[in-house]
Protein backbone atom coordinates (compact mmCIF):
# COMPACT_ATOMS: atom_id res chain seq x y z
CA UNK A 1 0.00 0.00 0.00
CA UNK A 2 1.31 3.50 -0.84
CA UNK A 3 -1.22 5.95 0.12
CA UNK A 4 -3.28 5.62 3.01
CA UNK A 5 -5.80 8.15 4.27
CA UNK A 6 -7.36 8.35 7.94
CA UNK A 7 -10.17 9.87 9.18
CA UNK A 8 -12.28 10.27 11.92
CA UNK A 9 -16.04 11.79 10.98
CA UNK A 10 -19.30 12.23 13.36
CA UNK A 11 -22.06 12.78 11.06
CA UNK A 12 -20.39 11.76 7.43
CA UNK A 13 -18.95 14.92 6.44
CA UNK A 14 -15.55 13.99 6.74
CA UNK A 15 -15.45 10.65 5.49
CA UNK A 16 -16.53 12.26 2.05
CA UNK A 17 -13.67 14.27 1.61
CA UNK A 18 -11.89 11.12 2.81
CA UNK A 19 -13.37 9.73 -0.59
CA UNK A 20 -13.21 12.71 -2.71
CA UNK A 21 -9.14 12.99 -1.85
CA UNK A 22 -8.98 9.01 -2.68
CA UNK A 23 -10.24 9.72 -5.82
CA UNK A 24 -7.15 12.29 -6.86
CA UNK A 25 -4.88 9.31 -6.93
CA UNK A 26 -4.67 7.27 -10.34
CA UNK A 27 -4.73 3.44 -10.13
CA UNK A 28 -1.41 3.35 -10.00
CA UNK A 29 -1.48 4.39 -6.58
CA UNK A 30 -2.96 2.15 -4.03
CA UNK A 31 -5.01 3.83 -1.74
CA UNK A 32 -6.91 2.74 1.37
CA UNK A 33 -9.17 4.89 3.20
CA UNK A 34 -9.85 4.04 6.51
CA UNK A 35 -11.48 5.51 9.80
CA UNK A 36 -9.37 5.91 13.12
CA UNK A 37 -11.27 3.20 14.89
CA UNK A 38 -10.19 0.68 12.15
CA UNK A 39 -6.48 1.38 11.92
CA UNK A 40 -4.23 -1.78 13.01
CA UNK A 41 -0.27 -0.40 13.70
CA UNK A 42 0.87 -2.63 10.63
CA UNK A 43 -1.34 -0.21 8.15
CA UNK A 44 0.69 1.98 8.63
CA UNK A 45 4.19 0.38 7.49
CA UNK A 46 5.81 0.98 4.21
CA UNK A 47 3.28 4.05 3.24
CA UNK A 48 4.74 6.72 0.98
CA UNK A 49 1.84 9.31 1.78
CA UNK A 50 -0.38 9.34 4.23
CA UNK A 51 -3.10 12.27 4.79
CA UNK A 52 -4.83 12.48 8.21
CA UNK A 53 -8.28 14.39 8.67
CA UNK A 54 -10.92 15.15 11.44
CA UNK A 55 -13.98 16.95 11.92
CA UNK A 56 -13.21 20.27 13.89
CA UNK A 57 -14.74 19.37 17.68
CA UNK A 58 -14.35 22.59 20.06
CA UNK A 59 -11.42 23.90 17.81
CA UNK A 60 -9.18 20.20 17.50
CA UNK A 61 -9.48 16.76 16.36
CA UNK A 62 -11.74 14.45 18.04
CA UNK A 63 -10.69 12.59 20.90
CA UNK A 64 -10.52 9.44 19.00
CA UNK A 65 -7.92 11.22 16.54
CA UNK A 66 -5.80 12.93 19.06
CA UNK A 67 -5.42 9.71 21.22
CA UNK A 68 -4.77 7.33 17.60
CA UNK A 69 -2.00 10.35 16.69
CA UNK A 70 -0.37 10.20 20.56
CA UNK A 71 0.02 6.40 20.54
CA UNK A 72 2.13 6.30 17.38
CA UNK A 73 5.58 5.54 17.93
CA UNK A 74 8.24 8.61 17.85
CA UNK A 75 9.45 8.62 14.50
CA UNK A 76 7.11 6.34 12.93
CA UNK A 77 6.73 8.35 10.63
CA UNK A 78 9.91 9.45 9.31
CA UNK A 79 9.90 9.12 5.39
CA UNK A 80 6.24 9.65 4.63
CA UNK A 81 5.18 12.64 2.90
CA UNK A 82 2.03 13.75 5.17
CA UNK A 83 -1.00 16.00 4.67
CA UNK A 84 -3.46 17.23 6.98
CA UNK A 85 -7.35 18.37 6.69
CA UNK A 86 -10.52 18.85 8.72
CA UNK A 87 -13.70 19.32 8.22
CA UNK A 88 -15.91 22.97 10.17
CA UNK A 89 -17.87 25.50 10.20
CA UNK A 90 -18.62 28.09 7.23
CA UNK A 91 -17.03 31.56 8.45
CA UNK A 92 -20.59 33.10 8.18
CA UNK A 93 -21.86 30.71 10.39
CA UNK A 94 -19.01 31.22 13.22
CA UNK A 95 -19.27 34.86 12.39
CA UNK A 96 -22.97 34.81 13.43
CA UNK A 97 -22.17 33.25 17.29
CA UNK A 98 -19.53 36.48 18.66
CA UNK A 99 -18.05 33.99 21.08
CA UNK A 100 -17.38 31.10 18.73
CA UNK A 101 -15.79 33.81 16.24
CA UNK A 102 -13.46 34.99 19.44
CA UNK A 103 -12.15 31.35 20.24
CA UNK A 104 -11.69 30.36 16.53
CA UNK A 105 -9.36 33.35 16.44
CA UNK A 106 -7.64 31.70 19.50
CA UNK A 107 -7.86 28.03 19.06
CA UNK A 108 -7.94 27.88 15.37
CA UNK A 109 -9.55 24.49 13.83
CA UNK A 110 -8.80 20.65 13.85
CA UNK A 111 -5.49 20.27 10.61
CA UNK A 112 -3.40 22.60 12.30
CA UNK A 113 -2.68 20.58 15.55
CA UNK A 114 -2.99 17.28 13.10
CA UNK A 115 -0.37 18.72 10.81
CA UNK A 116 2.06 19.13 13.81
CA UNK A 117 1.55 15.96 15.48
CA UNK A 118 2.60 14.14 12.18
CA UNK A 119 5.24 15.99 11.72
CA UNK A 120 6.46 15.31 16.09
CA UNK A 121 6.25 11.85 14.64
CA UNK A 122 8.90 12.30 11.89
CA UNK A 123 6.49 12.85 8.95
CA UNK A 124 7.34 15.62 6.25
CA UNK A 125 3.96 17.92 5.56
CA UNK A 126 3.78 17.91 2.18
CA UNK A 127 1.10 20.59 1.78
CA UNK A 128 -0.37 23.56 4.22
CA UNK A 129 -3.25 22.12 6.55
CA UNK A 130 -6.65 22.51 4.67
CA UNK A 131 -10.21 22.98 6.27
CA UNK A 132 -13.34 22.11 4.16
CA UNK A 133 -16.24 23.84 5.15
CA UNK A 134 -19.97 22.73 6.15
CA UNK A 135 -23.14 24.57 6.33
CA UNK A 136 -24.28 23.35 9.46
CA UNK A 137 -22.67 21.08 12.77
CA UNK A 138 -24.65 17.98 11.02
CA UNK A 139 -23.85 19.45 7.19
CA UNK A 140 -23.86 19.15 4.44
CA UNK A 141 -20.54 19.98 2.69
CA UNK A 142 -20.58 23.44 1.32
CA UNK A 143 -21.10 23.12 -2.29
CA UNK A 144 -17.85 22.71 -4.30
CA UNK A 145 -16.00 21.10 -1.49
CA UNK A 146 -15.58 17.37 -2.57
CA UNK A 147 -14.22 19.08 -5.87
CA UNK A 148 -11.78 21.34 -3.99
CA UNK A 149 -10.49 18.42 -1.75
CA UNK A 150 -9.48 16.34 -4.94
CA UNK A 151 -8.26 19.26 -6.18
CA UNK A 152 -5.90 19.84 -2.86
CA UNK A 153 -4.83 15.97 -3.29
CA UNK A 154 -3.66 16.03 -6.86
CA UNK A 155 -1.27 18.83 -5.79
CA UNK A 156 0.54 16.38 -3.77
CA UNK A 157 1.14 14.13 -6.44
CA UNK A 158 2.82 16.92 -8.47
CA UNK A 159 5.17 17.30 -5.78
C1 LIG B 1 -19.35 19.42 19.94
C2 LIG B 1 -19.02 20.10 18.65
C3 LIG B 1 -18.00 21.03 18.63
C4 LIG B 1 -17.69 21.68 17.44
N1 LIG B 1 -16.68 22.60 17.43
C5 LIG B 1 -16.38 23.26 16.27
C6 LIG B 1 -15.33 24.22 16.24
O1 LIG B 1 -14.65 24.50 17.22
N2 LIG B 1 -15.08 24.85 15.06
C7 LIG B 1 -15.79 24.58 13.92
O2 LIG B 1 -15.52 25.18 12.89
N3 LIG B 1 -16.78 23.64 13.92
C8 LIG B 1 -17.09 22.98 15.06
N4 LIG B 1 -18.08 22.04 15.07
C9 LIG B 1 -18.73 21.67 13.82
C10 LIG B 1 -18.00 20.45 13.26
O3 LIG B 1 -16.80 20.86 12.69
C11 LIG B 1 -18.87 19.71 12.24
O4 LIG B 1 -19.88 19.05 12.98
C12 LIG B 1 -18.02 18.69 11.46
O5 LIG B 1 -17.20 19.36 10.54
C13 LIG B 1 -18.88 17.70 10.74
O6 LIG B 1 -18.03 16.68 10.30
P1 LIG B 1 -18.48 15.15 10.40
O7 LIG B 1 -19.77 15.05 9.64
O8 LIG B 1 -17.40 14.39 9.72
O9 LIG B 1 -18.64 14.79 11.84
C14 LIG B 1 -18.41 21.38 16.25
C15 LIG B 1 -19.45 20.45 16.29
C16 LIG B 1 -19.76 19.80 17.47
C17 LIG B 1 -20.87 18.79 17.48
Amino acid sequence: MSVLIIYDSVFGNTEKIARAIGTAFGPQEAVEILKVSDVRPEQLAGLKILIVGSPTRQFRPTTAMTNFLNSLPGNSLKGVRVAAFDTRLTTSKIEGTPILAFFVKIFGYAARPIAARLEKKGGALILPPEGFFVEDTEGPLQEGELERAAIWAAQMIKK
